[in-house]
């Protein structure tokens, strides 16, 4: 079994995040543990068509980003890591400086004490300096910047299919395979 927290904060991209739960509802072996900013919280209704509460349905577990004392606030509570999809520049910004001030980037700040897994799927364009050098940050600490950026060689036809390729890129980072993710196998 693998425990998952799935970070979703408010930049353009929120469907990756729901998109990225319902893959994982469909995969057994693997406990999803949500947390969302109060930002995209804000968002889903008019970006998604969606109610939080909809959204914290296709998790496992659900935390309000205010329960600094939520399980996944501490390096005690066992984790395979964290992916968060979509990752605002904010939300970056806040992990690289170690800012911890919701429960998004304290668990993304435990990750990456405790050494496990963090990959973030940055979502801004174009980027400035200050958004590259957080992004140096970040990798530097031991995350994995991931931001979605199209795919072509996979065959995907439509966006769906996109995203669905690039999350299948960021769980490959956790051993999990996606039924269907179509790795390049040369010629
Ligand atoms: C429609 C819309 C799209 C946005 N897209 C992005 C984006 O792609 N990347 C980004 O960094 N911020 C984006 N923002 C700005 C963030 O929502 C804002 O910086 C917010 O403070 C992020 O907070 P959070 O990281 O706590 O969720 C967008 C805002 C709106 C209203």
């Amino acid at each position: 079994m693998k425990k998952l927290i799935v970070g979703i904060s408010g930049a353009d991209g929120l469907q990756m995040g729901i998109r990225l739960l319902e893959l994982l509802r469909d995969l057994p072996h693997v406990e999803t543990h949500l947390v969302t900013t109060p930002n995209a919280a804000r968002m889903l209704p008019c970006v998604c068509g969606m109610e939080l509460r909809q959204v914290r349905e296709l998790a496992d577990y659900c935390y309000d980003p205010r329960n600094t004392e939520a399980a996944i606030a501490s390096g005690s509570f066992q984790t395979d890591g964290m992916i968060v999809a979509p990752c605002s520049m904010r939300t970056l910004a806040a992990i690289a400086a170690g800012l911890s001030d919701n429960l998004l980037t304290r668990a993304a700040d435990v990750c990456i004490k405790e050494r496990r897994k963090t990959v973030l799927l940055t979502r801004e364009t174009p980027l400035s300096l200050i958004h590259i050098r957080n992004m140096e940050s970040v990798t530097a600490a031991g995350c994995v910047v991931l931001p979605p950026v199209l795919t072509f060689y996979s065959g995907a036809q439509t966006a769906r299919d996109m995203v669905d390729h690039i999350l299948g890129k960021a769980l490959l980072q956790y051993d999990i395979t996606l039924p269907g993710f179509r790795a390049w196998e040369g010629k």
